[in-house]
């Protein structure tokens, strides 16, 4: 099984939409310039959704037209929730959109005021207009594990739900854990069938930290065969329709684990430090996950012992 690991870093989307400070667009490119010093190659950059639902994100095109003067190897994609979103995307250069579908109807009405049936067949004209537009797509199967609304959500619906976009042609789904209620084994139970039927190549798990399951969820993923996870910066975020919510696993995090395991995800932990620094100043948040924490005070020991050592200077 390969050692190579993506990392999709979604704090400048799923990390900033439900920010109350106003973020500048210049302050988002300062963060997606710390990210990609760190070694980030995949970027989730913004959506394009309804601007007074979601206004930091009103920025979008902004965000893109900075972006394209940044990097030529940084894959950038953004969210969209209906065909608007899409035209607004591909007018903007965008060569890989995702798009979502939540597990219940009460998600889906609250999100994107559709039911569970019309998000997936909106889904399904994104996907087919993507091919034909030569973009690539992922699907997010949001509270693959719990709805916040509706509580556990059964294996089969999000197998169900998961089946269809892959009959249609996505090209990635995304088993998301929208509000860090799920746990490994719901991981094991839910991937367990998919990468028996369609290979572990295609999935990529989106794990919020909310009850500090996240990591132990990724784990699971890789027992399976699993390489592609979304992470934000300093666990930075949260959804604005899924109340209780916090943010994605800290990137910090993650990517310590798996450089740990000996697993390469082509990021450098010291530059994450940085870039944590710049996303809090950016939003106004005190952020950071675990391993931020620890490079702190690892800092602050060896700066005690140089001063033990040199106590004239
Ligand atoms: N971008 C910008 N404007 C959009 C849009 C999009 N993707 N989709 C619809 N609109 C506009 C329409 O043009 C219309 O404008 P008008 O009133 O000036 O004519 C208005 O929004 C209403 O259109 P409608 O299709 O009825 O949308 P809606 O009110 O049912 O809202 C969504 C549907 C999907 C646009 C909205 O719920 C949404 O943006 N949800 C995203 C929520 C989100 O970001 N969640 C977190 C990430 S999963
Ligand atoms: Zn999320």
């Amino acid at each position: 099984m390969s050692d190579k690991v993506i990392i999709t870093e979604v704090g400048l989307r799923d990390g900033l939409q439900n920010q109350p400070n106003p973020v500048s667009t210049q302050q988002k490119l300062a963060m997606a310039n710390a990210l990609i010093n760190a070694g980030v190659t995949h970027l989730e950059a913004t959506s394009f959704v309804h601007p007074k639902l979601v206004p930091q994100m009103a920025d979008a095109a902004d965000v893109l037209a900075g972006l394209a003067s940044t990097s030529n190897d940084l894959n950038v994609s953004v969210l969209v929730p209906n065909m608007k979103g899409y035209e607004r995307a591909k007018e903007n250069g965008v060569k890989s959109v995702g798009v979502v579908v939540a597990s219940t109807d009460t998600f889906n009405l609250k999100n994107l005021n559709m039911t569970t049936d019309k998000a997936a067949s909106i889904c399904q004209q994104v996907i087919e207009q993507a091919k034909l537009d030569g973009l690539a797509t992922r699907v997010y199967i949001s509270g693959a594990c719990v709805c916040p609304y509706e509580g556990k959500t059964p294996v089969d619906v999000t197998l169900g739900l998961t089946e269809k976009m892959i009959a249609t042609g996505a090209d990635e789904i995304s088993i998301s854990d929208t509000v860090g209620g799920g746990n490994p084994q719901q991981i094991i139970d839910i991937l367990t069938p998919l990468v028996e039927q369609f290979g572990p190549e295609r999935f990529n798990l989106h794990l919020h930290d909310t009850r500090g399951q996240a990591l132990a969820m990724a784990w699971a993923g890789i027992t399976l065969g699993i390489r592609r996870f979304d992470s934000s910066i300093g666990g930075l975020g949260g959804c604005p329709f899924a109340p209780g919510a916090s943010g994605n696993v800290a990137t910090e995090d993650i990517v310590y684990m798996l450089q740990e395991a000996g697993l390469d995800t082509g990021i450098q932990l010291g530059a994450l430090k940085t870039a944590v620094e710049v996303s809090a100043q950016a939003t106004g948040q005190s952020l950071g996950g675990s391993i931020y924490h620890w490079m702190l005070s690892q800092e602050k020991l060896k700066q005690d012992k140089e001063a033990r050592e040199n106590p004239c200077i």
